[in-house]
């Protein structure tokens, strides 16, 4: 796994996208904490200084951080130009400078990420698994009736697990199409083989107006208490190749 220092120029070619990744706790240092404060906008800070839990605040920080300070690795703008535009469907995406780039965002207790990409849809989702127990009995509202199915098949001591590797992996894919929740949880389902999910297949009913081979998916656990799941948009059959970077404090 590559750990970059937030100096590093990458590079990020049309059949590669970065998964970025980093502990929000490891960013303690006070002056770290105002540099990062000053780079956000004030709609920024408003947001973050909503939360009233101060380890939200502290996530919110981070993750607006993290998206600034990765686009910028990839070109000559300082992190503190990026101007981003919130769609009707609430997913932030970048307004100027103009740029090729693309990402997505997810952040849980414990764990922020940004998938970037060079022109693609991309889409990702951090779930943390000390919560799997707590959600189990919505799988019958949210998923599909064969993932509903195939969750009560596996053995009781692996369905939290089962079950938020559907949950992430669908949540992907809502947010790689950006639409929220006007595309229907049920209306689409993932094969995941037995054990290893190295093949991960998306199933669409006529409900959703996509093309299945237009996706591929990745599913990674991060250390004992976190899953994170990838979706991407691919053309023909080559597969985009997914790398992840460590963001290390000092971001900025
Ligand atoms: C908001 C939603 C995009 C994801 O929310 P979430 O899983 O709670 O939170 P995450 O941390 O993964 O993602 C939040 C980030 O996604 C981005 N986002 C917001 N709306 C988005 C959209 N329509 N499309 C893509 N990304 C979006 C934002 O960057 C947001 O973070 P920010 O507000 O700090 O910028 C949406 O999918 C949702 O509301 N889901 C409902 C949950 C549910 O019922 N899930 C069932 C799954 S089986």
């Amino acid at each position: 796994m590559a750990t970059a220092r937030n100096d590093t120029r990458e590079t990020l070619g049309g059949r590669h996208a970065h998964l970025w990744w980093i502990r929000p706790d490891t960013v303690t240092e006070p002056a770290e904490l105002a540099r990062c404060r000053a780079l956000l906008t004030d709609d920024e800070r408003e947001k973050t200084d909503r939360f009233r839990v101060a380890r939200d605040r502290h996530t919110c920080l981070i993750t607006r951080v993290l998206v600034r300070s990765t686009l910028s690795r990839y070109c000559d703008v300082s992190p503190a130009r990026w101007r981003f535009r919130i769609t009707d469907h609430g997913r932030p995406e970048i307004g100027t400078p103009r740029s090729t780039l693309r990402f997505n965002l997810s952040h849980t207790k414990g764990l922020v990420v940004c998938l970037v990409s060079r022109g693609r849809e991309v889409g990702v989702d951090v779930e943390s698994l000390t919560r799997a127990n707590r959600w189990l009995d919505l799988s019958d509202r949210f998923f599909a009736p064969r993932e509903a199915a195939a969750l009560r098949r596996v053995d009781a001591s692996d369905r939290p697990t089962r079950f938020l590797e559907y949950w992430t992996l669908k949540e992907s894919y809502v947010k790689a199409r950006g639409l929220g929740l006007a595309i229907p949880l049920t209306g689409f389902s993932f094969d995941l083989p037995a054990r290893v999910p190295d093949d991960i297949r998306i199933r669409l009913t006529p409900a959703v107006d996509d093309d299945e081979a237009r996706w591929q998916f990745t599913l990674e656990r991060f250390g004992r208490d976190h899953l994170v799941a990838t979706a991407v948009e691919r053309d023909g059959s080559e597969p985009v190749r997914i790398t992840l970077r460590e963001a290390v404090a000092p971001l900025v």
